[in-house]
């Protein structure tokens, strides 16, 4: 067991170095970029934060970035593909804007941007209140410039400056499909911000209609002969200003009649499973029928949402049956209903072959002891007619289940362990003799930069 997991982690070491060997393409010939950091310490080599291809950045959680006199702007997209991104240090550039934008929903820890000649104003607001809210590891000493001298950051008074306030004015009752609805936004904030509803994801039909009052900016949503699409539908208005972003949701709730979406053919699972999905809002009730008469639930025949995250309004589920025989084949209905609406869908369930001939007299002797056209009569599976067949099958079934099963399990276990031995014998070959080629690099002292770096990526 030992030797297969140090054969594991060869393996992957290996797989790791191969991939990492022609990666790099991206990285400027004055910079150094590895698997987990990016530095740019030469100085005067760069002019803006480099773009890697996506998979090079996607793993980075350091960067280094100093003494580039001119690196004087940094783009609210150059960090977007750096997701894992903790550690940035900026010192002793150029820069003198640096918007919220850049780092919002980065998860940095710890930010250093000393000896920049950032301008005070309302554009560092975000700075300074993640200085104050200790978001991230900042410099106390953090300094801008003011009216020609240096001002420490947070000593800076920010005058007109507020992240906007969002409102949104909703309807209290839900609607029926088909209806009107008018959702008003409302925003205030200094510098005057943007407004917006995100409808990028709504079915309805929709009207824009924008207003002022006073210092509140107003956008109003006009949905009409709304979508049961939109049903759960979350939405969002949004509002941003040079001090940062805020928005406010409220969730759509349209009432629709039940509908059923599928159902099934049954098929074998633990029990078997009649799969089903219905959809209404109001949640609808469901009930079945089998041959066109009540289906009674009990253990052995039962009903059971399936819940999905995505689902929505929308119920999976399964009508199952606990080892039916030819008892139980025969037409199953759903029947799904609420305050606007039923519908209802059949389906065949045939579990078994009658083992015997029902015209074969010989057949139905030994089981039946009434007319055997009456025997396909029995209502439903109930817990009496199911009760003696279950225990029956049972232990003679687990018997030869538990056997079958031991077995494949040894020839499993067998094959895995031949599989292993082999491939340690082959692999174990490479892996820990060359990691540094983890270190693609455009100078010539490769060795040498590389054993640095990895000392570096590894604390
Ligand atoms: C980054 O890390 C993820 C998860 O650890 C891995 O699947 C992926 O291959 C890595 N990407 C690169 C370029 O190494
Ligand atoms: C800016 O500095 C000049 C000279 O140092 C001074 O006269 C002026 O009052 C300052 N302005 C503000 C707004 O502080
Ligand atoms: C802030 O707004 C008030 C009123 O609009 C204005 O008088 C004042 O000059 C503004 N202050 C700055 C620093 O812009
Ligand atoms: C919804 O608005 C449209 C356009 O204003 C109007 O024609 C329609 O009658 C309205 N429907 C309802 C149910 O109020
Ligand atoms: C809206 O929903 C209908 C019905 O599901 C669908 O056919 C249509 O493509 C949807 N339209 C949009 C824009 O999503
Ligand atoms: C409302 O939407 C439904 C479904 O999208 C459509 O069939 C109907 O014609 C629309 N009604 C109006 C008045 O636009
Ligand atoms: C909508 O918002 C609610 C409550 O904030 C949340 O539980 C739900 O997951 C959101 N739905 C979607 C589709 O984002
Ligand atoms: C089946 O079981 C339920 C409770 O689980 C009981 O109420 C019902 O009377 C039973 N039906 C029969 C036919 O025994």
């Amino acid at each position: 067991m030992a030797g297969s997991a140090v054969c594991q982690v060869a393996l992957a070491l290996f797989l790791m170095f191969s991939l990492a060997a022609g990666a790099w393409v991206g990285c400027p010939g004055a910079c150094r970029c590895s698997f987990a950091m990016l530095q740019c310490l030469e100085a005067d080599g760069i002019t803006n934060i480099p773009v890697l291809a996506q998979q090079e950045s996607e793993n980075v959680t350091e960067i280094y970035i100093e003494n580039q006199p001119n690196l004087q702007q940094i783009k609210d997209t150059d960090f977007i593909n750096y997701r894992e991104l903790k550690n940035l240090n900026l010192a002793s550039n150029l820069l003198k804007h640096i918007s919220w934008k850049v780092f919002h929903s980065r998860p940095l820890l710890n930010l250093v941007l000393r000896d920049n000649p950032l301008t005070c104003s309302c554009g560092l607001y975000w700075l300074q209140q993640w200085q104050m809210t200790s978001r991230a590891d900042i410099d106390s000493q953090q300094s801008c410039w003011y009216n020609g001298s240096s001002v420490q950051l947070d000593r800076f008074m920010m005058e007109n400056c507020s992240v906007p306030e969002v409102s949104i004015n909703a309807p209290g009752l839900p609607i029926k499909e088909g209806g009107n609805l008018t959702f008003e936004c409302q925003v205030t904030g200094n510098p005057l911000p943007s407004i917006r509803w995100r409808t990028e994801h709504l079915n309805s039909t929709f009207i824009l209609e924008r207003g002022i009052w006073g210092s509140t900016l107003e956008l109003v949503l006009h949905l009409l002969n709304v979508s049961y699409v939109d049903n759960l539908h979350n939405l969002t208005c949004e509002a941003e200003n040079e001090a940062g972003p805020r928005e406010a949701k409220v969730q759509l709730n349209i009432e629709f009649p039940a509908n059923i979406l599928f159902l099934k053919v049954p098929e074998p699972q633990h029990h078997w499973c009649f799969p089903f999905a219905v959809d209404g809002n109001p949640a609808p009730t469901i009930k079945w029928l089998y041959n066109s008469m009540p289906l009674v639930e009990t253990v052995y025949a039962y009903t059971q949402i399936i819940p999905d995250l995505d689902d929505g309004s929308v119920y999976h589920g399964c009508l199952f049956l606990n080892k039916p025989t030819h008892f139980n084949n025969g037409y199953y209905t759903l029947i799904v209903e609420n305050a606007l609406g039923r519908d209802e869908a059949t389906t065949f369930g045939k579990f078994m072959d009658n083992p015997f001939d029902p015209l074969d007299p010989e057949g139905i002797i030994p089981v039946l002891t009434s007319d055997p056209s009456k025997s396909y009569n029995i209502p439903a599976p109930t817990n009496q007619s199911n009760e003696g067949v279950t225990e029956k099958r049972d232990s003679s079934l687990l018997g030869v289940s538990v056997a079958v099963g031991l077995a494949a399990f040894a020839c499993t276990f067998l094959l895995i362990m031949v599989l292993v031995i082999n491939k340690c014998g082959q692999h174990s070959k490479f892996g820990i003799h060359q990691p540094y080629v983890l270190y693609a690099h455009s100078h010539s002292n490769i060795l040498e930069k590389s054993w640095q770096g990895l000392n570096y990526s590894s604390q």
